[in-house]
């Protein structure tokens, strides 16, 4: 008699969930969003085309849409915003108008929320950079005291429970390293009934976990971007269930914001070749942005080499609190 030798799979096989930043601390985030580490060279870099003293998202775009732009971003917060806003008229509290943006950066969709929605708004942000700079933006663009900032962690929010009949964060729980403290932290503030929003990073299990190399492209992704892991679609909406939110509506957007992302590195790469071009330009971002052409070069090869491979998606989920 022959004896089958089976192959033993544990069920405990790591997830891309699992895979962290080995380094990670909130240090990072606060260097990359106050123009202190060098992964923030590739915000001057973009500021040469987007308002990103305001705005810090991706943004959103249909074929034909410009997407290097500041109306990009406003794309996103739109699409959020009538999302939400639906939820929020068809519920309890449709006569208030008060919104929490958690993790607020530096203040674009929340002066956006007031001039475009009516809405008061309360921004929280743990950098202070970012918060100081919000609240600029709003006295600046005369909307403050109704849209104003705090600084705050999106874990401890620094806020009565049942405050709110509004809340979002745009693309922020990336950089959380407690992304269910987080989502309870939400559901402890909303008040029964109101509505909610947010847009995320998500890691496509099979894609980051396929191999060592990709599981080390991945970590690179989370390096450049000083993100501590990221949620998988999955992992979201098991979480949301757990802390309370109902889940009424998700959308991949990934190739409005990502895949476009990703041609622009391609071109990027590309234009940087050739040595005599990318010296010159060096000089030049240097000189008309305060960039360093390398550091831009490192964040944009080590996203590349995520998003080529699939292994990153862009989520948006609206809920309402049970
Ligand atoms: C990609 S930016 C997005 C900012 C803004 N929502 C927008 O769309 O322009 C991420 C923001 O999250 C903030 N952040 C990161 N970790 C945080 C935390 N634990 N609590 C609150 N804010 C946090 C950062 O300071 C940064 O402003």
């Amino acid at each position: 008699m022959t004896i089958q030798k089976r192959k033993i799979v544990s069920l405990d096989q790591p997830t891309a969930r699992d895979i962290k930043h080995p380094t990670w601390s909130v240090s990072d985030v606060h260097g990359q969003y106050s123009y202190s580490n060098p992964h923030a060279d590739l915000y001057l870099y973009l500021s040469q085309w987007s308002d990103m003293e305001s705005y810090l998202n991706v943004g959103y775009s249909k074929p034909g849409q410009y997407h290097l732009h500041t109306n990009a971003h406003l794309r996103l917060i739109n699409r959020l915003a009538d999302g939400l806003l639906d939820l929020h008229a068809a519920g309890p509290y449709a006569a208030e108008n008060h919104l929490l943006d958690v993790a607020s950066g530096r203040g674009g969709a929340a002066i956006h929320a007031r001039r475009r929605y009516g809405l008061q708004v309360t921004g929280v942000d743990i950098t202070p950079y970012n918060a100081h700079r919000a609240d600029d933006n709003a006295r600046r663009q005369e909307v403050w005291p109704e849209v104003r900032f705090n600084i705050g962690d999106s874990t401890r929010l620094p806020l009565a429970d049942a405050s709110f009949p509004l809340v979002w964060s745009i693309e922020s729980p990336a950089h959380f390293p407690d992304k269910r403290g987080f989502l309870k932290e939400v559901a402890r503030v909303l008040k029964p009934g109101a509505a909610f929003t947010f847009a995320d990073l998500l890691v496509v299990d099979r894609a980051a976990t396929a191999s060592e190399e990709n599981r080390q492209i991945y970590r690179e992704f989370l390096r450049v971007w000083d993100v501590p892991y990221l949620e998988t679609f999955d992992s979201y909406k098991q979480t949301l269930a757990e802390v309370g939110l109902k889940l009424c509506r998700t959308e991949i957007v990934t190739r409005y914001n990502l895949d476009i992302l990703n041609r622009d590195c391609v071109l990027f790469l590309w234009l940087s070749k050739p040595k005599w071009l990318y010296n010159g330009y060096k000089r030049y971002l240097k000189w008309r942005a305060g960039a360093n052409l390398d550091n831009v070069y490192q964040h944009v090869l080590g996203s590349h080499r995520a998003l080529r491979l699939g292994m990153i998606d862009y989520g948006l989920f609206w809920a309402v609190r049970v």
